[in-house]
């Protein structure tokens, strides 16, 4: 199997995600089928490469209940996953200073595979190449959040060592659509 290495987003490795927008990848999940917003993220890297960077590689502000604090940016560490080209993304995501999330954030990692690079166990090497950057932030145990109908994602999660540990559905995202919760444990030898 190639092995793949996390690697850090710069302006000198956008051109592999700015193909895979041309050829019509959605780095959203959520988004898949969204081709207009494939679309407009493709024009807005074209004309601010730099500037698009910033923005996709900055947690989004979002409202916590955290000690009453007021709404804070998320710190997000991302990586392209990389085996000599761009195949994907996988981030990191926690509120400043903790290792917690606002409960409807759907878990501390999010990830993606371009189409044309699925199947090779991509997406499982990325998820246990994540867990000693996570062991290194102060997690002992990352949330991973998957679609019930995700079976590819399960078995990514499932693979790298994850326990489920509840399942339910998310009124404030997608009520009809039952959501798995597993920990990882970061220092595990999955
Ligand atoms: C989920 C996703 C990241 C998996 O990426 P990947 O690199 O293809 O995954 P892997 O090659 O590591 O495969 C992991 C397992 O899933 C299985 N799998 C992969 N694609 C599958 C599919 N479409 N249907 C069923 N099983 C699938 C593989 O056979 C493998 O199973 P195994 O461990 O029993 O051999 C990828 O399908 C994707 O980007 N999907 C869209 C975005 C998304 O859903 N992100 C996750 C949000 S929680």
């Amino acid at each position: 199997m190639t092995a793949v290495v996390l690697a850090e987003p710069s302006l000198l490795n956008l051109a592999g995600f700015e193909e895979a927008l041309a050829r019509g990848w959605s780095p959203d999940p959520r988004r898949q089928q969204d081709k207009a917003y494939v679309d407009a993220e493709l024009e807005g890297l074209r004309k601010d490469k730099a500037g698009f960077l910033t923005r996709f590689t900055s947690g989004d502000v979002v409202a916590t209940s955290v000690s009453n604090r007021e709404p804070q940016r998320l710190v997000l560490r991302l990586f392209w996953i990389w085996d000599g080209e761009f195949c994907g993304y996988i981030t990191l995501r926690h509120l400043p200073g903790t290792v917690q999330l606002p409960l409807h954030v759907p878990g501390h990692v999010g990830y993606s595979i371009v189409a044309w690079k699925q199947r090779k166990g991509y997406a499982t090497q990325a998820l246990r190449l994540l867990l000693p950057i996570a062991a290194k932030a102060g997690f002992e145990r990352i949330n991973v959040i998957c679609n019930e109908d995700n079976l590819a994602s399960r078995r990514v999660i499932e693979t790298a060592g994850g326990v489920l540990h509840s399942t339910g559905a998310d009124p404030s995202d997608a009520p009809d659509m039952i959501k798995l919760s597993f920990w990882l444990a970061t220092a595990g030898d999955a």
